[in-house]
Parts: structure tokens; C-alpha cells; sequence
């Protein structure tokens, strides 16, 4: 499960790296279309202006390219991915993930297409938590709840980027700085997230943090899929496995009640693969109060700490998605508050469950919960949080 590692050399490593700042991003983002090859001329990185921020600031998109010719598009606003594409059974890359074409588009009442979500995935009830004897109040931009970091979460913050050249694939190290008291957080919080593609059809995403005072971290990553490549189309049909026994029911704001409920006879069971259409319309108060799944499984145990979390199957096109990760939860969001308000890359809307997020994290809420394992973050160690997402098909 997540580790949190002492690690004072690293810490330094930090320091220097953050003293050249996300501010300086302007400057260094201006440079215009530029190509870093990593393995070979296929497995590549490019970078092209994507837009502007309302402030001037320039943001930049990195296409992430492997040798089978999987792209990802990551941009430096919010750390979004906003194309991915992935083979089907007769080899045809698709792009699998809602988003949009444009800067502005993201601008506004999105769901988090995409994006990557700090300092907090998902809810902390009343947004307030005790550290130590201290209250912390947080931004409340969820009813009474804080959710996803914030009002302007690490979503909407410009990122740095350096693409690096390593026999691994495609990398883009993402780095950002988050101020003491920031969105009512306590301790200056340095980030980084490494995104991989590998020449297995993967995304391995690395996520690192160094604070100067206690705080807590839960950090996770916001793409909504569509394996079906085709974003008319709703994700009922596609068949989810969650390597869970349990799940964690919610009171009617979707916080935890601290509950671990087994998941056995309930349509929360996704041990062996399942239509998500199945029972997500079931007679079940936890259904309706998600509006279908919105909840957090308790990843079973396995053998390595880096283990199997979910996969997802599009029997018409083929293809798998699985999900291997460190930490303790995944997230299982079935899009139920899309409503057709957002124009799609495709032409058509983003209508009610066009898409599915598997987002990997610690337990909501868990500040307020001390029976779930701790988010806390101490000076002097690193918050460290692994997960990859993998393509195949059958
Ligand atoms: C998460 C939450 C949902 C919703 C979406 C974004 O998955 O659990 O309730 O807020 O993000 O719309």
C-alpha cells in the first residue's frame, strides 16, 4: 500500500528543483513545436502551444507517442489528458477519453475531464479537519463538503513540464508547488507526477509530494473512459472487475459513514466481470444516492503491493483496460452527473454515463476517519503513490 518514505537526499533533490519554479513557466513554455525522441523515432515526446491561460500565461500540450502508435495528449494545464488513443481487436487506435479540443472548453464547470486531482481526491465532509489539536477549514465547493482539492484545485493550476529521455518510454515529469494555507491546507506542498507510457499500451503514473508542515495528501487522477471510442455511446455495456470485497457506503453528501460493507449479493459486487448497466439502476439506497456508482472499494490485499485493482472490457471493439495500483482504494464513478451540457470532441454531447473514471486514491474523508489508513503527510518524508493503466485487447 502507499508508502511514505523518509527521504532527506530526496527532499533536497526537491528543493533545487523547485527553485526554478512553476513561475518561470511562462518564459520556458514558449518555445514552439519541439520533439524529444526517447527510445526510437516512434516512441517520442512533442510539445505544441495548446492555449492561453486568461492571465497570459502560455499552456502547453505533450503528445506522448509509443511504438505501436498509442498517443496521449497531456496538457500543462491541470495535468489533463485530453486524447488517448487505443487499439480495438483489429488494431484501429481510438481515442477512449472524454475531453475537449480546446483550452477554453476546459474552462468552467467541467468534471475534472481528465485532470489530475490534489491535494484531496474527493470529499472531506463539512471541509474541515483537526491535525495535531489544529481546525483546518477548507474551501466548501461541494455543498458543505470540500471535494477534488478545491475551488482552484491542482486541476486548474499550470503544471511544469520536462519530457526526459529514458529507455523506459515516453516520460513527462509534471511539477507544481502549492502555497502554505492554500485552499486552507496547511504546509507548502511540492508535487510531482511522472506520467510513463511504456511499449506495453501502459500509463504509469508516478506521484510524489514533499511538505514543510503536516498536512495530508491524496492525489489521483480524473479520466473519464470510453472504450467504445465513440462518445455517443454510454459505458452500460462495458464489463468492470473490481479486485474488491468490500465497499464503502455513503450518507446522502456521498461521504463514507465509516462503514466497510462486504460487497457479496449487493450490485456493488464486481469481484467477477460485470455489465455496469446491470444493477446500476437497482432497487439499493446506496445506488440511488450515488445516482448509480459513485463510491470508493477497499482494495482486496495482494501478493505485491503494486497490484491488480480493476480492468474494464468493451466486448463490441475488445478492448481491456486494467488498472494495477499501490493504494488502498479505487474510486468507481459511472459519469452520473454528465448530463449533455458539454459539447463532445466528436461532435454530440457528453450525455449521462458516456464515461467511467477508476480513480485510485486513500479512502474519502479519511482526515475525519481514523479508522482508515492515514493521509497524513510529516515533514521530511515523501508521499508516494503508484498506479498504471494498461491497454489490451481480446
Ligand atoms: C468524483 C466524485 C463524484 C463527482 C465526480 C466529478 O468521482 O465522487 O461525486 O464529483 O468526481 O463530477
Amino acid at each position: 500500500m502507499k508508502t511514505i518514505k523518509a527521504s532527506l537526499l530526496f527532499f533536497v533533490f526537491f528543493a533545487a528543483l523547485f527553485n526554478s519554479g512553476c513561475k518561470e513557466n511562462k518564459k520556458e513554455n514558449q518555445s514552439e513545436q519541439e520533439t524529444v525522441n526517447t527510445e526510437s523515432e516512434k516512441n517520442h515526446i512533442e510539445k505544441n502551444a495548446f492555449g492561453e491561460m486568461p492571465d497570459g500565461q502560455q499552456v502547453d500540450k505533450y503528445t506522448l507517442t509509443n511504438d505501436n502508435g498509442m498517443e496521449i495528449d497531456v496538457i500543462t494545464y491541470g495535468g489533463i489528458i485530453t486524447r488517448w488513443t487505443a487499439p480495438d481487436k483489429d488494431g484501429n487506435y481510438e481515442d477512449v477519453v472524454l475531453g475537449f479540443n480546446d483550452l477554453d472548453s476546459y474552462f468552467g464547470d467541467v468534471p475534472y475531464f481528465g485532470a489530475l486531482i490534489g491535494r484531496y481526491g474527493n470529499r472531506i465532509a463539512n471541509g474541515q479537519f483537526s491535525l495535531d489539536g489544529e481546525t483546518y477549514t477548507l474551501a466548501k465547493n461541494n455543498g458543505p463538503n470540500h471535494l477534488h482539492g478545491g475551488i482552484t484545485g491542482f486541476d486548474k493550476k499550470v503544471w511544469k513540464a520536462e519530457p526526459e529521455s529514458t529507455g523506459d518510454g515516453a516520460v513527462l515529469v509534471l511539477t507544481c508547488t502549492s502555497a502554505d494555507g492554500e485552499e486552507g491546507y496547511p504546509g507548502k506542498l511540492d508535487v510531482k507526477v511522472t506520467y510513463t507510457l511504456t511499449g506495453d499500451n501502459e500509463l504509469d503514473i508516478q506521484y510524489e509530494a514533499v511538505t514543510d508542515k503536516p498536512t495530508v495528501v491524496n492525489l489521483t487522477q480524473h479520466t473519464y473512459f470510453n472504450l467504445s471510442g465513440d462518445f455517443s455511446n454510454d459505458i452500460l455495456d462495458h464489463e468492470v472487475t473490481l479486485n474488491a470485497s468490500a465497499y464503502l457506503p455513503v450518507d446522502a453528501g456521498l461521504i463514507p459513514t465509516g462503514e466497510l460493507r462486504p460487497v457479496e449479493g449487493t450490485p456493488f459486487d464486481f469481484t467477477k466481470p460485470k455489465a455496469v448497466g446491470k444493477e446500476i439502476e437497482a432497487d439499493n439506497q446506496q445506488i440511488q444516492r450515488g445516482g448509480g456508482y459513485d463510491h470508493c472499494w477497499v482494495l482486496n490485499e495482494t501478493e505485491d503491493d503494486f497490484g491488480f485493482a480493476a480492468s474494464a472490457y468493451h466486448p463490441e471493439t475488445g478492448r481491456v483496460l486494467e488498472v494495477y495500483t499501490d493504494e488502498p482504494g479505487i474510486q468507481f464513478y459511472t459519469g452520473n452527473f454528465l448530463n449533455g451540457a458539454l459539447a463532445s470532441k466528436t461532435g454530440g454531447t457528453y450525455g449521462k454515463r458516456s464515461g467511467l473514471c477508476l480513480e485510485t486514491q486513500h479512502y474519502p474523508d479519511s482526515p475525519n476517519q481514523e479508522a482508515f489508513p492515514t493521509t497524513r503527510l510529516n515533514p521530511g518524508e515523501t508521499y508516494s503513490s503508484h498506479t498504471s493503466f494498461k491497454f489490451s485487447t481480446k
